[in-house]
């Protein structure tokens, strides 16, 4: 690692997790912690916890945790280095100049960024050129206006092997560069090959400007239909909203988001300049995060098929807490020259029906509540009483869910005009669905206070406990040790080999190589040596409880236990262990029978 350990150490020191996480996240005290809304994860009652005897953060929710720079690197969507070099400016340290790895992957970057603006050139020009000229008359056939075609810089590869490579090399970037850049493929004999060939090219541009890699169409039915530049650090998919570089800028109150790359060029050109697309992918909430920086109302525009439908439910749900309103747009299905029926998307829509239908659908699209209502309804012929019953089920379900009472009763109206009862009627049905799931929530929560640690078993998968009773064990040995330094010397010749989880060796490994060398012990130093899901991990199981009175007798006990189990005695299944463990914590919490 680039940063020196000694600067991690006083950046530690000098940075109260407290002061940085109340600047996003209104904290309250209770108990030894602090408590807030997550702000990784949408919540209404408090799960996130900070400690500041520990100097982490902790949410009982989402299950992210971690120290003062994941905190940051995680709510700025920094790297590491960038998130200690914010730190250090709070405090005012400066990092040392030695960081050369981080100069390195600054100059890679700048230098792919460099190549793939030439190399949107070089797509761009090849319209005017013989070898575009059948993406050109593609363009032409999709509508797509002059203007536009510069506007998102389109451009056209050839049906060649190697025409960029060629290009590119000219300028002055070789094998390494076109690899890095994904617009070159290894070949079987060392070679490399164009990745984009005989395919439209659409660079996708962020919001700072720059190209951060293509995606391609082909022109015929062949697959793939899209092609994408492949995941790097400059180019994740799930943080990409194609068309925000000039959406960000708009005059209109919303922004429209719609399926596909070309639906984002055919509004902007039909005067929609507020319409962005994900890049093929579901939406994710690093999309919600950015999309809330510019836009105070979000129009959802999916295709108007059954996966556009599912798409629909599904944004909706995560955007439930987002801080923006949410509204859907529904396009009607076309009807062909045939008489059927089809699917349309808003490029298809524009084509057909033009830019002041769809601004008419615009003004019309509803509320995600009347949306999701609608869709029900959709579902049930209301002349039937049996259907009646089972709408009037599912939209009170629905109805129950809104937080505002003013909301409830105005839907519940609605609901109940539209299957001829009483509002008086879904309003009691709205209620008793409240009261079921209050109390089913009090019932999660109690659960969740009857196995803190039982059900514990880190997220990632090669992270899981093969042996669970050691596990435990290990997990108290670190707990005690990061309570306080001076266990260190009652290990009795525990080794990291003897631990039965990589992860808890390999943390455990750490804290004796940093307690040897007369440095800090605590979680957040090792933030730059652990990854996201293992310090997840590792701060859940700083949560169970430990007290100074018995630590030394639970670290004998753990180190008894971790010894017997890496000499292979112990035997039981890891179910039996469970079990076992459960049946113990419930005798010394008393929480005997309780909500079970
Ligand atoms: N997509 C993708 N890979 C595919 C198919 C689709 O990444 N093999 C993504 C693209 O970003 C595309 C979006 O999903 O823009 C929507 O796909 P689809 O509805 O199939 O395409 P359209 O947008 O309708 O494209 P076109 O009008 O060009 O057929
Ligand atoms: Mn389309």
């Amino acid at each position: 690692m680039a940063i020196p350990e000694q600067f991690l150490d006083e950046l530690n020191a000098r940075t109260d997790i407290l002061d940085v996480v109340s600047g996003y996240v209104t904290l309250n005290k209770k108990g030894a912690n602090y408590w807030g809304l997550c702000p990784f994860h949408h919540e209404k009652t408090p799960s996130f916890s900070v400690s500041p005897d520990k100097q982490i953060f902790h949410c009982f929710g989402c299950g992210k945790g971690g120290g003062v720079i994941r905190f940051v690197m995680e709510m700025e969507n920094l790297s590491f280095p960038d998130a200690v070099a914010n730190l250090a400016r709070r405090v005012g340290m400066e990092v040392p100049q030695q960081q050369y790895g981080d100069k390195e992957r600054r100059q890679r970057r700048e230098r792919v960024l460099a190549l793939n603006k030439e190399a949107a050139r070089f797509y761009h020009r090849n319209l005017e050129r013989p070898q575009g000229a059948q993406v050109a008359a593609y363009i032409g056939k999709r509508r797509i206006s002059r203007r536009f075609v510069n506007r998102f810089g389109l451009g056209a590869a050839a049906d060649a092997w190697d025409t960029l490579i060629k290009a590119m090399a000219a300028k002055g970037y070789d094998k390494a560069d076109l690899l890095e850049a994904g617009l070159a493929v290894a070949g079987k004999n060392g070679g490399i090959y164009d990745k984009f060939r005989n395919r439209l090219m659409l660079p996708v541009i962020d919001v700072r400007g720059d190209v951060i890699g293509f995606t391609s169409r082909v022109m015929d039915g062949s697959a793939p239909k899209y092609l994408n530049t492949p995941e790097t650090a400059l180019f994740k998919k799930r943080s990409i909203l194609y068309g925000l570089n000039y959406a960000k800028n708009t005059k209109r109150p919303n922004m429209i988001l719609v399926e596909g790359n070309i639906d984002v060029i055919t509004l902007h050109q039909a005067g929609f300049d507020n319409a962005v697309a994900t890049m093929g992918t579901a939406l994710t909430e690093e999309h919600v995060r950015i999309l809330s920086r510019y836009t105070r109302e979000l129009v959802l525009c999916y295709d108007n098929d059954n996966a556009g439908k599912d798409a629909t439910q599904r944004a909706i749900a995560l955007l439930r807490g987002a801080q923006f309103a949410v509204k859907v747009l529904q396009l009607p299905r076309r009807r062909t020259d045939g008489g059927e029926l089809v699917k349309q998307d808003a490029d298809d829509f524009i084509k057909y029906q033009g830019a002041e239908a769809f601004e008419g659908l615009l003004g019309r699209s509803e509320n995600s509540v009347e949306y999701r209502l609608g869709e029900v309804r959709a579902k049930y012929d209301l002349d039937q009483d049996e259907a009646r019953a089972a709408y009037l089920q599912e939209a009170a379900a629905i109805i129950a869910a809104l937080p505002s009472p003013v909301e409830r009763e105005i839907y519940g109206g609605r609901v109940a005009e539209a299957a001829r009862v009483s509002a008086g009627s879904v309003e009691q049905e709205v209620e008793r669905l409240r009261r079921r799931r209050a109390k089913e929530a009090r019932r999660k929560e109690e659960r969740q206070a009857l196995t803190p640690t039982m059900s514990l078993q880190p997220a990632r998968r090669e992270l899981r406990y093969t042996n669970v009773r050691s596990a435990r064990a290990e997990e108290g040995v670190l707990r005690v040790l990061l309570l306080d330094g001076d266990y260190f010397d009652q290990l009795e010749g525990l080794e990291p080999s003897m631990f039965s989880s990589p992860l808890l060796g390999k943390v455990y490994q750490l804290l004796l190589q940093r307690h040897q060398a007369g440095r800090p012990c605590t979680l957040s130093a090792l933030e730059g040596v652990l990854e996201g899901p293992e310090m997840d991990h590792l701060t859940a199981v700083l949560q169970a409880p430990l007290s100074r009175g018995s630590a030394a007798q639970a670290l004998e006990d753990y180190i008894g236990v971790i010894r017997q189990e890496a000499e292979g005695r112990g035997g039981l299944s890891q179910e039996e262990e469970l079990l076992r463990m459960r049946a113990r914590f419930k005798e010394t919490k008393g929480y005997g029978g309780k909500g079970q």
